[in-house]
């Protein structure tokens, strides 16, 4: 019998302490950062986001988010064959932060490591995760996206550090014979390196080059949107749908600007397209499994729907993953 896979429970997890546009305005003002509440709804639709507190990290929030899919699943961590967590923000530079995460979990053994694809890595995630499960190398998996982006923000650059915040999704994803995952497509083009990346790198003991985040905002808008709506048109032609089947799109929550007009693209109406942007700016590899669950958690996404997922990100990546929930 073919083997498939289907997400059996999602959770999430956002740090306690949240900033208003406001909180950003007073939090850059000593730095002579000038930047409003205006200013950042209008361009990019973002009215809050949650920082973590010192000594919190990425396992953190992805234990919390993992304990609440684990609950939803109806599975026990002991349950779990295999971990991965999508992060640009790892605990440390190795051990991965799977491996933390199942230590924290309480289990020991199955195979746990990172995806780091930016803001495309949790489709890049769970599209392995799939690919293991159908070829029998796993049953019930973990799949994570956290991110702690607060820590590579320059304060002095308004251009980006108003767009990123922090949290944690995970989906448990589990062997069925009906599907499930119905097609994925991913892709990198590394010769964009340069518009999206943090540059520094740890040498000899230091931090050698500049470890805060850089955007070329312009150029990433551009490529966004034209390779969400190409990502979006390939799975369906692979899964054999069409945008009509597409009962919920959740892309990677960057801008709103992006995201209405990947589903404008797409002719799909403003209220099939979920929206976590504006409580939780841009979580990286962590905010479409944020939005899922939060869709799942609201009544949104329910048992059955068509679920379309869209990642872009630093590479520059890009990817889709079409699922029956
Ligand atoms: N507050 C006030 N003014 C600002 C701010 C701010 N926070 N930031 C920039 N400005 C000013 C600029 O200085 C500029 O002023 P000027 O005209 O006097 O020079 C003006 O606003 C316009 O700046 P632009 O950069 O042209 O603004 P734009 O409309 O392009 O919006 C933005 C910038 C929001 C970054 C947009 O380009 C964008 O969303 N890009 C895509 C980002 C994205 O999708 N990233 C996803 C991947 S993330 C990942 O992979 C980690």
């Amino acid at each position: 019998m073919t083997r498939f896979s289907r997400i059996t429970g999602t959770g999430s997890h956002l740090p306690p302490r949240r900033l208003t546009n406001d909180d950003m305005v007073a939090l850059l003002a000593p730095r002579g950062v000038e930047t409003s509440d205006q200013w950042i709804i209008e361009r990019t639709g973002i009215r809050a986001r949650h920082f973590a507190d010192d000594g919190v990290f990425a396992s953190d929030l992805g234990v919390h988010a993992a304990r609440a899919a684990l609950q939803a699943a109806g599975r026990a961590a002991e349950d779990v064959d295999l971990i991965i967590v999508a992060t640009s923000t790892p605990d440390m530079v190795f051990p991965s932060t799977a491996a933390i995460v199942q230590h924290k979990l309480g289990i020991a053994g199955c195979p746990a490591f990172d995806v780091q694809a930016v803001c495309s890595g949790f489709v890049y995630a769970l599209t392995v995760a799939d690919a293991m499960i159908r070829t029998g190398s796993a049953n019930c998996a973990l799949v994570i996206g956290s991110e702690i982006f607060s820590r590579l923000l320059d304060f002095n650059d308004r251009t980006t550090c108003v767009l990123f915040g922090d949290g944690a999704g995970a989906v448990v994803l589990e062997a069925a014979n009906e599907p499930g995952i119905l097609a994925s497509d991913l892709h990198a083009d590394g010769k964009h390196v340069g518009i999206l990346c943090v540059p520094g790198h740890v040498a000899g003991g230091q931090v050698t080059g500049d470890p805060l985040l850089k955007m070329d905002g312009q150029a990433v808008f551009k490529l966004a949107v034209g390779v969400l709506e190409q990502a979006a048109r390939t799975v369906l032609s692979k899964a054999g749908r069409s945008e009509q089947d597409i009962d919920w799109l959740i892309p990677h929550q960057a801008n709103i600007r992006i995201m209405q007009g990947t589903a404008k693209k797409l002719k799909l109406p403003l209220d099939k397209l979920i929206v976590t942007v504006d409580q939780h700016g841009n979580t990286s590899a962590a905010s479409i499994p944020l939005a899922l669950d939060h869709a799942v958690r609201a009544g949104k996404v329910k048992a059955g729907d068509t679920v379309m997922l869209e990642g872009v990100g630093g590479g520059f990546t890009w990817g889709a993953v079409l699922l029956d929930f």
